[in-house]
């Protein structure tokens, strides 16, 4: 069974073709990011603009490095929603075209649902297990019982953990986007003797819910006594976000008595984040699945397998349906 999935939601143009959930036969992205970086944030226009451009080469390209002729995908994956209205436009008129024309039937996936199912192309996916979604706009822990079938434990509150490294990324003048830069520059610290304080709410709505929109005022005050040591405060800012979320995920996988976490979306890149979860977690007997790096950004890899299992659940999106925005989960 071959799917092929399209991720337009946000600034990167993903397609892929993947087989019976896990193989990838063919992928490509391809980002906006760059234009977006003088502004510090994605601009909604621009980003629709440059999924527009992209969406024919980007087709053309994954059929070609697959060696799959286009009549030879028998199911069309997209992401529906949540994300950039606009972009999502680009990605779910291309799929309805081509469900159309090909005559294949045609699933709307979730964004985040389907960064979760990055892991389903490492291995497939045991359950229940306890699955983190840490990216540029979310933040949120679910409880994964089976395919289709995630409960929300707890969810920021405020800003996104990417949201907190790309802000503070900016304080310290650092570019766009953040995780990446902090992370590569908190990498060349060996010791440091700057901290910002780990986020804890007080009084939660869901007994594992974040907030990080504190961190940047703290980061903000450290870096007026200290503007000379970028790195340190880089380090002490990827600390801080870190402890937060291997804390109250570990603390939720006991609480719902899993052995299993998955990790998933742009900040589960993130190689302290990785390590610290799997240390942390190890040392109750719990297991830790990350993404590919590479699939742990947008990409339509993660679209089309979970596509696949949305596919064999039933789902289908029909031709009449708009991309979804807000669309929530769990
Ligand atoms: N190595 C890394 N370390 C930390 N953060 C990272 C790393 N790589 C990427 N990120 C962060 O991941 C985020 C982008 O991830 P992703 O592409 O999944 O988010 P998004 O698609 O923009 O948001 P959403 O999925 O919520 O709509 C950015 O905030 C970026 O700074
Ligand atoms: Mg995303």
């Amino acid at each position: 069974m071959r799917v092929l999935g399209i991720e337009s939601s946000c600034d990167d143009t993903g397609v892929a073709i993947v087989e019976d959930g896990r193989k990838i036969l063919g992928a490509t992205v391809r980002s906006s990011s760059r234009i977006h970086e003088d502004f510090g944030g994605i601009v909604p226009e621009l980003a629709s603009r440059e999924h527009v451009m992209a969406i024919l080469p980007a087709l053309h390209s994954v059929l070609t490095s697959a060696n799959v002729p286009v009549d030879g995908v028998d199911v069309i994956a997209v992401t529906r929603g949540p994300g950039l209205l606009g972009s999502l436009l680009v990605g779910v008129t291309a799929a309805k075209a081509l469900a159309l024309a090909l005559s294949r039937p045609l699933v709307g996936v979730h964004h985040l649902e389907a960064h979760l199912y990055a892991n389903a192309l490492v291995e497939p996916i045991i359950f229940p297990s306890v699955a983190l979604l840490v990216s540029g706009g979310h933040t949120a822990l679910y409880r994964w019982s089976g395919h289709g079938d995630l409960r929300l434990l707890g969810e920021t509150v405020d800003d996104a953990a990417g949201e907190a490294l790309d802000k503070g990324a900016r304080t310290l003048g650092l570019g766009y986007p953040g995780g990446p830069a902090i992370e590569s520059l908190a990498r060349t610290v060996t010791r440091c003797d700057l901290s910002l304080p780990v986020p804890r709410l007080r009084r939660p709505i869901h007994p594992f819910d974040f907030s990080f929109s504190g961190l940047k005022t703290a980061l903000v005050d450290l870096a007026k006594n200290h503007p000379h040591q970028v790195d340190e405060l880089a380090f002490a800012l990827e600390a801080a976000v870190v402890q937060a979320l291997v804390e109250k995920t570990v603390q939720a996988a006991l609480a719902e008595k899993v052995k299993r976490i998955y990790l998933a979306g742009g900040v589960s890149a993130n190689l302290r984040l990785r390590q610290a979860m799997t240390e942390m977690a190890g040392a109750q007997e719990i297991s830790v699945l990350v993404p590919r790096p590479q699939d742990s950004t947008d990409n339509g890899a993660m679209v089309a397998a979970a596509g696949y299992y949305a596919w064999q659940l039933g789902g289908r999106m029909s031709l009449d349906q708009a991309p979804k925005t807000p669309f929530s989960l769990g």
